[in-house]
């Protein structure tokens, strides 16, 4: 039996924008993961894929070809240069599904490292998170990619669309919560409705991806000296920023500003938007009124999570 797993993962800053070139920085959430079992079966089975959660069991070989599941096992094997195995592949995740998470990149990444680990091989950060970008596309139509480069690289990093990957050291911890508003984030169509806000008024949303730009590069600073309050202080700014692009929601706003209003030092939502989950920086202290206040506010769950 060969296992491998692979974390959540949160955008700090910068969604949205990263997909027009703009950098973003995004952190690994470990106390979320997905996991890959194999478990070899006797010759002439085939690879059976078990998506545990989903309830889902289907053979690779009647596998549809745009099974999500399906493509990340033959773009890996096809890596690897290796034939599908006769074996049981299970999938087990705790990571909420369309939550703004990286369910579908752990999922894949989980199942990359598995296959490699079952035929003794291994593979990079960088060939796993090109492989889990494959994936992504079928996923999202346009992905910037950072959703699988950190996930794969499994540290903090600094991502510009097809040109800088830098992975760096917070000089701090900051403490996160993460809550998720019950309402799934549509991550195609949410990238979808922002292109279309773009081809009709260019200039406007050029000018508010590159606002999001300065955003992101303060906040990698402070985040390297270790500067809680500035962190928090850009993460409202860059939630203002997102709201005018169109991807906030009442909800959203409303979980936003219960965090602020109970103390937070920032918050702002993460990844696509429209749903999924808000995040809120806390102070010592704090922590457990600002998390009762977004329960109170509607969150359907709040994960605490230190990000250092
Ligand atoms: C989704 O997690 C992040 C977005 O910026 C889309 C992308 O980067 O591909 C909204």
């Amino acid at each position: 039996m060969v296992s491998a797993s692979a974390p959540g993962k949160i955008i700090l800053f910068g969604e949205h924008a990263v997909v027009y070139g703009r950098p973003a920085v995004a952190v690994p959430v470990t106390q979320v993961s997905a996991t890959a079992r194999i478990d070899p079966t006797p010759a002439g089975e085939g690879l059976a894929l078990v998506a545990t959660d989903l309830d889902r069991r289907v053979n690779l070989a009647q596998a549809s070809p745009d099974d999500p599941l399906a493509v990340i096992v033959r773009e890996t094997l096809a890596h690897l240069g290796q034939s599908p195995p006769d074996a049981v592949l299970t999938i087990r995740s705790t990571i909420p599904i369309a939550g703004g998470l990286g369910s579908g990149a752990a999922v894949s990444t989980a199942i990359a490292r598995a296959l490699a680990g079952f035929f003794g091989q291994r593979l990079s950060p960088a060939e796993t998170s090109q492989l889990v970008y494959e994936v992504e596309k079928i996923h999202h139509g346009t992905p910037s990619g950072i959703d699988n480069t950190v996930i794969a690289y499994g540290q903090p990093v600094y991502f510009v669309r097809e040109k800088t990957l830098e992975t760096f050291s917070l000089g701090g911890a900051f403490p996160l919560l993460i809550a998720d508003s019950g309402v799934p984030s549509p991550t195609r169509e949410v990238v979808g409705a922002v292109r279309e806000g773009w081809s009709g008024a260019p200039e406007r949303y050029e000018e508010l991806f590159d606002q999001v730009g300065e955003v992101v590069d303060r906040a990698r600073e402070a985040l390297e000296d270790g500067q809680v309050k500035a962190v928090g202080a850009l993460m409202t700014r860059n939630q203002a920023l997102l709201g005018e692009m169109g991807v906030s929601s009442p909800m959203l706003d409303e979980l936003v500003a219960a965090a602020l209003e109970a103390g937070a030092l920032g918050a702002k939502l993460s990844g696509a938007g429209r749903g999924g989950n808000v995040i809120a920086l806390v102070g010592p202290g704090t922590s457990q009124i600002v998390e009762d206040a977004l329960i109170a506010a509607g969150a359907r769950y709040v994960i605490p999570t230190v990000v250092e």
